[in-house]
């Protein structure tokens, strides 16, 4: 048995888990932490980095305490310390990183970097499905700051298909959430709301990349669209200069939150279906899977279904959002792949998968 204690810091969760492996690989979930500083950053309508780093120093060290009593592991028996390096905010992920670096050489425990997007896709590996996970497998990595299409050839072995050009798709959910006045984080809320609506009510444009970029993503034009149906017009020359701006919740009378919510879903969740069809039939892949918090849109999840006679995985809903769990699992493959790192490792806020 093979015992990882995963420390996760990268954005706004501090979060703290342990994760055991039987002599074949196969993971079970002990223990997993997060605590959540949604709260504080809802006021913000977003994530304020410095306020984030400030909190992770506050609470990591009760939140790596509390995953080990409820694990019921002592240090002594742990096998190896996973942290995520990046990418993600400097601040946040340095917190993490080094408190990690304590453990390791308090407890004289090994080291293992793990980048947080492969943390996602390990996730997965959490799951009930984990014994039918084959390569190659197609991962549409969807998150806060992640749109991508991944080859996932083997264990840490990936290659990038494409990805978004402007925003990722959780952030245009957050951003449209916040027009329709539905509050942060938008995606659940979005979500929500969307169940009461008609998802043809509003046409909105969709991107249109051309066949250059099969595999490409573009969510900064429906946002606007969105802002341009259900918000009062500005004055035409105001429009002209491009000042068109962000109001939070203020509406045209007019307007039904549920189906402006419901038709932006559905224009979301297609932008995301097609380039992963593409890719899906182009690199013949036993699966498609989902991975990150966007992942969680059960939505999404019933449409790409529907649309493919493929596998389609997605992590356990309370593992879609940032978590330890998955960067334990993670580790574990490192770990198990014999990567050891020194206490010289650093953050790296723009790290790549590949
Ligand atoms: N049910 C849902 N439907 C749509 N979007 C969702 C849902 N639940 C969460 N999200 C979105 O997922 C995002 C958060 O995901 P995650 O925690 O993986 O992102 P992040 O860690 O901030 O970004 P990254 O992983 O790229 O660094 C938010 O944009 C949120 O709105
Ligand atoms: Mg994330």
């Amino acid at each position: 048995m093979t015992l990882i204690f995963g420390i996760e810091t990268s954005c706004d969760e501090t979060a703290a888990a342990v994760v055991e492996a039987n002599a074949e690989g196969k993971l079970r979930l002990r223990a997993n932490i997060v605590a959540s500083q949604v709260e504080m950053h809802r006021k913000y309508g977003g994530v304020f980095p410095e306020v984030a780093a400030r909190m992770h120093v506050e609470t990591i060290h009760a939140v790596a305490h509390e995953a080990l009593l409820a694990a019921d592991v002592q240090p002594d028996q742990l096998d190896a310390i996973a942290v995520t390096h990046g990418p993600g905010l400097a601040g946040s992920l340095l917190v993490g990183v080094n408190f990690a670096k304590g453990l390791a050489l308090a407890w004289d425990k090994p080291l293992i970097g793990v980048n947080h997007l492969e943390g996602h896709i390990y996730s997965l590996w959490l799951s009930d499905h984990a014994d039918s996970l084959r390569f190659p497998a197609l991962c549409l990595l969807i998150s806060g700051g992640h749109t991508e299409l991944v080859l996932v050839r083997g264990h840490g072995d990936y290659a990038l298909l494409g990805g978004t050009l402007d925003d990722a798709v959780g952030e245009a959910f957050d951003k449209v959430a916040r027009v329709l006045g539905l509050g942060y984080p938008g995606g659940p809320a979005i979500e929500r709301a969307a169940r009461e609506g008609n998802p043809h009510a509003y046409t909105f444009a969709r991107a249109d990349l051309g066949e250059e970029r099969p595999y490409a993503f573009s969510f900064s034009g429906i946002k606007t669209a969105v802002m341009r149906a259900v918000q009062p017009q500005p004055a035409h020359s105001r429009r002209a200069r491009g000042e068109e701006s962000l109001r939070e919740g203020n509406l045209r009378a007019d307007v039904n939150i549920a189906d402006a919510a419901a038709s932006f879903q559905a224009a979301a969740v297609e932008m995301l279906i097609e380039p992963t069809l593409r890719a899906a039939q182009d690199y013949s892949v036993t699966a498609i899977w989902l991975a990150g918090g966007v992942s969680a849109n059960k939505y999404l999840r019933t449409q790409l279904a529907a649309r493919t006679a493929l596998p389609v995985y997605a992590p356990p809903l309370p593992l879609c959002t940032d978590n330890a769990a998955m960067i334990a699992a993670a580790g574990y493959f490192r770990y198990a792949a014999g990567q050891r790192d020194s206490l010289a490792l650093d953050v790296q806020p723009m790290l790549p998968l590949a």
